[in-house]
């Protein structure tokens, strides 16, 4: 790139800066709700990028490939090998039994449901919730996740490192935003009907981390001690909960 060119590369830089800054400016003034929070939703997109950028197009997942390929997401087909199926799924269209806590979750994954997802940086996840059901404090180290609730009514919430707690209660068509790695919940407060919540998250492998099993379902077990000063509670209730969580003790 010769010298001349630079200083005009640069112009057109601030102004998509500056342009980026009015539009942030518009988000505090008087376009409607809606188009404020789509306005700001996809700026941050642009701005708070979570799994790298492809170099190409896309990459669906070679599911057959040897696992002695360790890659940062999955090896890519053949490109001309690529057919709409692979950017297809129906993992998501069918009701799931729920767990003991009354809520079970169907992620999309590129190795078993969404080849054509692999290193597209998302997945999407179907959270059935049973009457009364609760998806207990968790956490996604890896994506920001926003969730839809398709039918119900559901309390979700989620506290930052602050311990501030933010709830909302959803109801169907609404949706909530839990910022990347927050720990939240989602409470079916309807004790008859069942209720259907979809997500988005910002990577293909958000990872889940339940707060209730970090602590009382690890192999190995925390060290009882550890419990007992951690949750102030003596060793007959650090037995009880592992029991009621399904451990053995
Ligand atoms: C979630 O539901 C599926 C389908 O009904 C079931 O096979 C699976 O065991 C459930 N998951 C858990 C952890 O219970």
């Amino acid at each position: 790139m010769d010298r001349g060119s630079r200083p005009s590369l640069g112009k057109d830089k601030a102004e998509q800066m500056n342009r980026r800054v009015a539009m942030g400016a518009d988000c505090s003034s008087s376009i409607t709700h809606a188009t404020r929070i789509l306005l700001c939703l996809s700026l941050s997109a642009t701005l708070c990028r979570s799994d790298p950028d492809l170099l190409v197009d896309f990459c669906v997942a070679d599911t057959a490939s040897p696992a002695s390929l360790h890659l940062n997401g999955l090896a890519c087909i053949d490109p001309a090998a690529a057919r709409p199926e692979h950017f297809a799924t129906s993992a998501l269209s069918r009701a799931t039994n729920p767990t003991p806590f009354g809520f079970n979750v169907t992620v999309t994954s590129p190795v078993s449901s969404l080849p054509g997802a692999n290193a597209q940086g998302l997945a999407m996840a179907r959270t059935d919730l049973a009457p009364g059901g609760v998806a207990p404090p968790h956490s996604h180290p890896r994506a920001s996740e926003v969730a839809l609730v398709l039918s119900g009514s559901v309390l979700v919430g989620f506290a930052d490192t602050s311990y501030r707690l933010y709830t909302q209660l959803l109801r169907a068509g609404e949706a909530f935003v839990f910022p990347r790695a927050m720990v939240h919940f989602l409470y079916n407060v309807d004790a008859a009907a069942p209720a259907v919540v979809l997500s988005g998250l910002n990577s293909q492998s958000p990872g889940a981390q339940l707060l209730p099993l970090s602590a009382f379902r690890t192999e190995p077990r925390v060290p009882d001690e550890v419990l007992k000063r951690a949750f102030k509670i003596n060793g007959q209730d650090v037995q009880r909960i592992q029991r009621n969580l399904g451990g053995s003790s």
